[in-house]
C-alpha cells in the first residue's frame, strides 16, 4: 500500500523505476506532482477542467480531485491498457466516477480535438516535443500549460545535433549553469509552439530537479501579445576562459569577450525573460499549507523564492569561479553571496545568482580572497 497526498494505493513499486512497469508511477515524481497541485490553485478560475493526457497510475488527477476543491471535470487518458484498467478501479474506490472522464488514446491526436482546458499537464518518458501544438490548443485563455521533459541530456548539451534537430537550437554544456541553458531552451521551443498560432505562453515557473526539467506557461491569445514574447527570445554569449556571460538579440552577437578576448561561445536560440513570475512565486509559497507537501517541495520552494528575487540569465559556481578565475582553493558559497551580493540558486549547492555586472565581478575577486 502506497500513499502520497490522500491518495491510498496498491501498487508494486521497483527499486529502479523504469518505463517498462505495468503501470507506470514514480515515487520520485513527488514534488512534480505536488508542485503542480500549488500551480491550480492559483487558477483564475472558481471551477477547472484539468487533463493529464498521459496519465499512467492517474495519482495526480486523483490528488487534485481529492486535495483541491478546485476540479469540476478531470480527463485522463493513457495508452496503456493496464494503467486505464488501474485508474479505473482507484476513481471507483474514491466514488470519483462522476466527475472523471477515461480515455485510451494516443496522447498528441487525443490533445488535438481538445480546446478549454483550464490545465494540461504534459508529463512523458522523454521529450515533450510531440505533445507541444496539442497541449497549446487544448488550454484555455489565461489556463496552464505544464512541460516536463526528462530529456535534458538533449537539452543540456550531451547531444548537441539532436538538441538542434528536435529543439532548433544549441546548447552549451561548457557553461556552469547547462542546466539552466536547456530550461530555457525548452521555455523557447513552447514559446514558439504558441507563437506560430498566435497564442503568447508565458512562463511563469520553471525549475530543474533530479532527472527532469519543469515548465509552466500561462496563455494569453493575441499576435502582439506573442510578438512581444519573441522579444525575450535570443541567444547566450560565454566566455570559457573568465566566464563572462549576456543574454543577446541576434544582432547584438559578437565574436570575442569584451573583458579577455577570447573567442565567445554562443548558444540559442534560447529565452532571455524570466524564469519566475515573482508574484506567482510568493502565491505559491503563501498557500504552501493548503496541499500535503513533501519536505523537499518545501525546500524546493524555499530556494527558488529567494533566488527569483535575482532574475539573471545563468548564474556562477563555486568551482567554475575557482578554476577560470584563479582563485585556487575557493572560499564556501556563503562567502561568495558576501562579496557579490547573491543569492542561491536551486540549479546547484555551489551556485550563486548576483546583480553585479561580470566586469563588477572581476573587480571584486580580490575582496573575496581577502576574506576567505
Ligand atoms: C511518465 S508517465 C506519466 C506520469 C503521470 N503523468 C504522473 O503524474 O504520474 C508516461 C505515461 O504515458 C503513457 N504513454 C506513453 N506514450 C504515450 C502516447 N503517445 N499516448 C498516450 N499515452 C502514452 C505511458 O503508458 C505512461 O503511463
Ligand atoms: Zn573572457
Amino acid at each position: 500500500m502506497l500513499r502520497e497526498g490522500k491518495v491510498l494505493f496498491e501498487l508494486c513499486v521497483p527499486q529502479v523505476v523504469s518505463s517498462e512497469m505495468e503501470v507506470f508511477y514514480n515515487p520520485h515524481m513527488r514534488e512534480n506532482r505536488d508542485i503542480s497541485l500549488l500551480v491550480l490553485l492559483h487558477l483564475p478560475f472558481p471551477k477547472v477542467k484539468v487533463c493529464d493526457p498521459m496519465g499512467a497510475s492517474g495519482v495526480r488527477l486523483l490528488r487534485m480531485l481529492l486535495e483541491t476543491d478546485k476540479v469540476e471535470r478531470a480527463l485522463y487518458n493513457d495508452l496503456s491498457q493496464r494503467a486505464v484498467d488501474f485508474f479505473r478501479a482507484l476513481v471507483r474506490s474514491y466514488s470519483l466516477e462522476d466527475r472523471v472522464e477515461v480515455h485510451s488514446r494516443e496522447a498528441s491526436l487525443f490533445l488535438r480535438e481538445l480546446r478549454g482546458i483550464h490545465y494540461v499537464d504534459i508529463d512523458p518518458f522523454g521529450s515533450p516535443v510531440p505533445f507541444l501544438e496539442g497541449g497549446v490548443l487544448a488550454v484555455a485563455r489565461r489556463g496552464v500549460l505544464a512541460v516536463s521533459a526528462t530529456d535534458t541530456s538533449v537539452l543540456s548539451g550531451t547531444y548537441p545535433s539532436t538538441c538542434l534537430r528536435r529543439y532548433g537550437s544549441r546548447p552549451l554544456l561548457s557553461a556552469e549553469f547547462y542546466h539552466e541553458v536547456g530550461l530555457r531552451i525548452l521555455i523557447k521551443k513552447v514559446v514558439e509552439e504558441g507563437s506560430k498560432m498566435d497564442f503568447a505562453m508565458r512562463p511563469i515557473f520553471s525549475y530543474s530537479y533530479r532527472h527532469y526539467y519543469r515548465v509552466f506557461f500561462q496563455k494569453e491569445l493575441g499576435a502582439k501579445r506573442a510578438d512581444a514574447l519573441l522579444q525575450k527570445v535570443g541567444y547566450l554569449l560565454y566566455c570559457q576562459r573568465c566566464l563572462y556571460r549576456q543574454g543577446v538579440q541576434i544582432e547584438e552577437i559578437k565574436r570575442s569577450c569584451p573583458h579577455c578576448g577570447s573567442s565567445l561561445l554562443v548558444a540559442g536560440p534560447l529565452w532571455i525573460g524570466e524564469l519566475w513570475d515573482t508574484e506567482l512565486v510568493e502565491e505559491l509559497w503563501e498557500r504552501r499549507g493548503s496541499v500535503e507537501l513533501s519536505p523537499t517541495t518545501l525546500k524546493l520552494l524555499r530556494r527558488i523564492r529567494e533566488e527569483s528575487k535575482l532574475q539573471t540569465v545563468g548564474f556562477y559556481t563555486v568551482s567554475a569561479f575557482g578554476r577560470a578565475l584563479g582563485v585556487g582553493q575557493p572560499p564556501p558559497v556563503e562567502k561568495f553571496l558576501e562579496v557579490f551580493e547573491g543569492v542561491r540558486t536551486h540549479f546547484s549547492g555551489e551556485g550563486f545568482r548576483t546583480a553585479l555586472s561580470h566586469q563588477e565581478v572581476l573587480r571584486r575577486k580580490d575582496e573575496l580572497l581577502q576574506r576567505a
